[in-house]
């Protein structure tokens, strides 16, 4: 907020605006950026009659954002990328871990007092050291959880761009060259132990885990989606972990965030958090720095640090 006070005007909405509001607003005339959060639909209908130069969004994520819609009426939009990379794949590290572990189930045991001493059968869940991480994707996010996995002993296959294909080359694998091995995205849905999602949502994108996908996952596997949530068919999830079609899920991500599908909060081996990915101290203070910098710079007229579509100006 200082940065963004210290370069102009700025005015700070009482609570979330409806989509009305926010068009209206962008239609004004009366203001340069949008600084927005996820849950601002910057979709077409927003971006219709809107007279703004640009949109800085508070995440790496954009899909609040029709970018083709922005690009068309000369709207630049930044986001947040890097700083929120580590936080996120430690976070995907976790939700394998706690899934695996039934960490969820082992906390509310202590808690219900039901520990009366060490048993050999107590909770056991599944091993990840020695399995095989599957990467949906292969970009910031999915290279930081694949260090990761190395480091606990996993096997790391991954698929680029599913369910299309892309080869990734030596160059592009750097440090990860010879460490991680490139499959198609049914080889992946197939091999993986664990399946964690690292894919921007997209209208190839939507629905990429469905119920064929899921049934053709192994029933031993985990599904982990820290990306967002629409990827997967949550409905299908729910039925599959239901009848064990897969074993567990770690989400952090939702198709109707902030709703649940039916179902879902009830399944006991699911680990379920309200979308905490980037959520560390440090981590926010940097994505807002970026954030109101992006918005300065929009607002001046100049490239940001970090633009989505910067033919939006061509
Ligand atoms: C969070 O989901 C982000 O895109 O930053
Ligand atoms: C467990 O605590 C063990 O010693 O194996």
């Amino acid at each position: 907020m200082d940065i963004l006070a210290a370069a102009g005007r700025c005015t700070v909405p009482e609570g979330a605006l409806g989509p009305g509001e926010l068009a209206a607003h962008c239609a004004s005339g009366e203001f340069d950026v949008v600084v927005a959060q996820l849950g601002d639909d910057l979709g077409a209908a927003t971006l219709g009659g809107a007279r703004i130069r640009g949109i800085a969004n508070y995440a790496v994520g954009y899909n609040n954002v029709d970018v083709a819609a922005a690009t068309a009426r000369g709207i630049m939009v930044a986001n947040t990328p890097d700083v929120l990379t580590d936080a996120t794949a430690d976070l995907t590290l976790l939700l394998m871990l706690g899934t695996a572990r039934r960490v969820v189930e082992a906390d509310a045991f202590m808690r219900a007092g039901h520990y009366t001493g060490w048993h050999p059968r107590l909770l056991l869940g599944a091993d990840v050291s020695g399995r095989t991480l599957g990467l949906a994707g292969f970009g910031r996010i999915a290279r930081a959880v694949a260090r990761r996995a190395l480091g606990f002993g996993m096997e790391v296959i991954f698929a680029p761009r599913p369910p299309a294909h892309r080869t990734v080359g030596r160059a592009e694998l750097g440090e990860l060259a010879g460490r991680v091995r490139q499959v198609d995205w049914p080889t992946l849905v197939a091999q993986s132990d664990f399946l964690s999602l690292h894919v921007p949502l997209t209208e190839q994108t939507h629905h990429l885990v469905n119920a064929p996908v899921l049934a053709a996952m192994k029933d031993t596997a985990i599904l982990v989606n820290t990306a967002r949530g629409p990827v997967v068919d949550e409905a299908a999830l729910v039925e599959a972990l239901r009848t064990g079609s897969i074993a567990g899920a770690g989400l952090d991500v939702y198709e109707h965030e902030p709703a649940l599908a039916d179902g879902l909060a009830a399944l006991p081996n699911t680990l379920l958090l309200p979308h905490l990915g980037s959520a560390t101290v440090a981590v926010r203070a940097a994505m807002a720095k970026l954030c109101a910098e992006n918005a300065v710079a929009l607002a001046a007229g100049r490239i940001p640090a970090h633009p989505v579509n910067p033919e939006a100006w061509g």
